[in-house]
């Protein structure tokens, strides 16, 4: 079984969710919840970028201990410098450093030909070397990337250096089938590759980001990178309680799994979502309120015959409770009997169905049955007795 390392950028990447801006204080409630939940490594912001980041970043490096902690920087040596003083003090400083490779951007954005962009990634690296044990180097863009160009620059960096390297989808572009075979690639052709990590990060535009991540899993992905929720710019990041769940519900193909405390998910995932104010929508993979909900007759009568009929992830095993039957239109007898029992009622098999007729008929006309509406159902034909 292989260990995938997890890089948490709830705290970088998340936090460029438009309308997200998290105060220290909250940052550093956020990097102790993802301390417990067992992520590797913390991105807790960019530094450069203002300083509040950077003080964030600093506070967070001198309060997490079981967790690695890096900070984002361009590949300029003013921001590499205030990653590195704002991690000097921790037990294994780690810097990100990112430039892009993609034709689109190197032309438009960085106005740089390709060599210069080599040149300006090596001397960031062998920068960086001077201070940090550990660099990652970012190929931005690097899903509409040219593939010669990336495997060269890949062996440059790493001749500088950099001991993970890191391959984002950053706009969302890639698919799956290509994702996995843009690591597989890189893998065979970069020479110098040997014990360098190799990095996914994925974003969420085409709604692919957890497939994609998988698929790098399958090629050959040491690390993967993304956002509890999946915050982050546009569409968001890949969400990391997907990936993990799903690497530990098909266990049996991936065989690869993490050092995530999967029942710290739930947890995790409300407390970003109160401190950021992003809603999870209820039908969101994993965490969404109606994850382990079930509304329809044919499906609560099967979970309450056997779970497993209608649910392949157990609501424990990320730290809720218990799965939810809720009663609307599309219920069925068992699920109905079921509640009442639990709301306490007793009634005779005549009067049980008497009721479910009259809770029907009450939720044709309403979207969900609640227990307020049920005890007075109940009680009326109870009474009548
Ligand atoms: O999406 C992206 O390319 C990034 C880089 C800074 C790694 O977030
Ligand atoms: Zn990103």
């Amino acid at each position: 079984m292989r260990t995938i390392e997890i890089f948490d950028t709830t705290l970088r990447d998340g936090e460029q969710s438009a309308g997200v801006n998290l105060n220290t204080i909250e940052k550093i409630e956020v990097a102790k919840q993802l301390e417990r939940l067992g992520v590797d490594v913390i991105e807790a912001g960019f530094p450069a970028a203002s300083k509040g980041d950077f003080d964030a970043v600093q506070r967070i490096g001198s309060t997490i201990k079981n967790s690695s902690v890096t900070g984002l920087a361009r590949a300029q040596q003013r921001d590499i410098d205030a990653v590195w003083e704002s991690l000097k003090g921790t037990a294994e400083p780690r810097l990100h450093v990112f430039l892009a490779t993609s034709p689109i951007h190197m032309t438009h954005k960085l106005k740089m030909t390709p060599d210069q962009v080599i040149d300006t990634a090596v001397q960031a690296v062998q920068y960086a070397k001077k201070f940090f044990p550990v660099v990652q180097w970012s190929a931005e863009d690097a899903c509409r990337s040219d593939l010669n160009f990336l495997v060269k620059i890949m062996e440059r960096v790493i001749d500088a250096g950099a001991s993970v390297i890191n391959l984002p989808d950053t706009v969302g572009y890639i698919t799956p089938h290509k994702y996995g075979e843009l690591f597989r690639y890189v893998r065979e052709n970069v020479p110098n590759i040997g014990g360098v990590k190799l990095s996914a990060h994925c974003h969420d535009d085409l709604g692919m980001a957890t497939a994609n991540s998988l698929a790098a899993i399958e090629n050959g992905a040491d690390q993967i990178e993304g956002t509890i929720n999946g915050i982050g710019e546009r569409a968001g990041n890949a969400a990391l309680e997907e990936v993990a769940v799903a690497l530990r519900i098909r266990e049996d193909f991936y065989g690869a799994t993490t050092r995530l405390k999967l029942d710290e998910i739930k947890k995790t995932s409300s407390l970003v979502s109160k401190l950021t104010g992003m809603r999870v929508p209820a039908n969101k993979a994993v965490v969404g309120d109606n994850a382990f909900a079930h509304e329809s007759g044919i499906h609560q009568d099967g979970v309450l015959k056997e779970k497993t009929t209608y649910e392949i992830i157990t609501p424990e095993l990320i730290g809720v409770n218990s799965n939810r039957l809720v009663l609307g239109k599309h219920s069925g007898r068992h699920a109905f009997k079921n509640k009442a029992v639990e709301l306490g009622f007793d009634l005779t098999d005549e009067k049980l169905n008497e009721a479910f007729h009259t809770f029907k008929d009450l939720a044709d006309k309403k979207k969900e049955i609640v227990d307020e509406d049920l005890f007075s159902i109940l009680t009326n034909k109870q009474t009548e007795m």
